[in-house]
């Protein structure tokens, strides 16, 4: 990731999480909600019984464009990395799936995303969930130690997105899953079209195609990779699931074919996504919901 593009993104993250930190901010007393027929982003793409039990700080921070835990299928006493965790609405929601056998850390590089994080972990009493500081393309845990990846709206943050990936492989245990949320651009899409159509802290410049993400999953030596588009973001972008596991033996996976069907899975994905309905859209960046992802 070039410094200026990261400093940026920390920049605008560190206001948002002061936002909801300082008494008085502008999110901090008014948790993201959607009026029927108003976009769609944050905290109001969740279950709200989920969030009832959360504190109010940890569902204002919410600045995703998914609900990662809730494809994760996560289970008592599994270990869950969140990637770029934010005021920590995923990790909370990890941590109580996996219970107090288990473990939710959450990676964040921004100091006051962390420290808001960990004032919502302690108001929630999550004893099983850690906060690590750090950048997603250099995670600070060993080799083969997290079962579940899981991330929301930051994957495309990253300008070093093929590190990520590796870095992803190089956690999970063999048979470990990665579930994320993610803003994804229809293959015919260039990279200057898609800086056209917001910019790179509001999670649209620096989206990556159906193509792109699933060959880099691919090749970073994940397989069954899945790309699930639930809605759209602006034209010809979306707000995806990214499903994919670690091969659970060395060997077990041939790189021609995981490679052949990373690129079907993406033809796939493109027909589901541009079949999807026109309401519902998640606004991200410069929409009609400022706030949304760091923008
Ligand atoms: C759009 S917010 C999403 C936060 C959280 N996932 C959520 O759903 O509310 C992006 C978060 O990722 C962090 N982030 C962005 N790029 C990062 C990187 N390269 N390494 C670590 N954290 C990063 C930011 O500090 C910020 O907290």
């Amino acid at each position: 990731m070039t410094d200026t593009l990261r400093d940026e993104v920390r920049r605008h993250c560190a206001r948002a999480a002061l936002d909801v930190l300082q008494p008085g901010g502008c999110r901090g007393d008014s948790p993201a909600a959607a009026a029927p027929g108003e976009p769609v982003f944050g905290a109001a793409l969740y279950d709200p019984a989920d969030l009832a039990p959360l504190p109010a700080d940890a569902v204002a921070a919410s600045l995703g464009c998914g609900n990662p835990t809730a494809m994760a299928d996560l289970r008592p006493g599994e270990t869950v990395l969140d990637l770029g965790s934010g005021g920590g609405i995923d990790v909370l929601l990890a941590a109580e799936r996996v219970g107090p056998t288990g473990t939710a850390y959450g990676l964040d590089m921004t100091a006051e995303m962390l420290a808001l994080a960990r004032r919502n972990a302690a108001a929630a009493g999550a004893a099983n969930a850690r906060f690590l500081e750090g950048q997603i393309e250099a995670i600070p845990l060993p080799d083969a130690s997290v079962d579940v990846v899981i991330s929301n709206c930051v994957i495309n943050l990253s300008t070093a997105k093929a590190r990520v990936f590796a870095e992803v492989a190089r956690v999970l245990r063999p048979g470990g899953r990665l579930s994320v949320s993610d803003v994804v651009a229809d293959d015919d899409l260039s990279p200057a079209e898609r800086g056209e159509r917001g910019d790179h802290v509001g999670c649209i410049a620096g989206a990556l195609s159906f193509g792109e993400y699933a060959a880099g999953l691919a090749a970073a030596g994940l397989e069954r990779v899945e790309l699930l588009p639930t809605q759209r973001a602006v034209d010809g972008m979306y707000s995806v699931v990214v499903r994919a596991r670690r091969p659970a033996a060395p060997g077990e996976r041939d790189p021609r074919n995981a490679a052949r069907a990373a690129a079907a899975e993406a033809r796939r994905a493109r027909a589901a996504a541009r079949a999807l309905p026109r309401d519902g859209v998640v606004a991200l960046g410069d929409g009609p919901a400022p706030g949304a992802c760091c923008g």
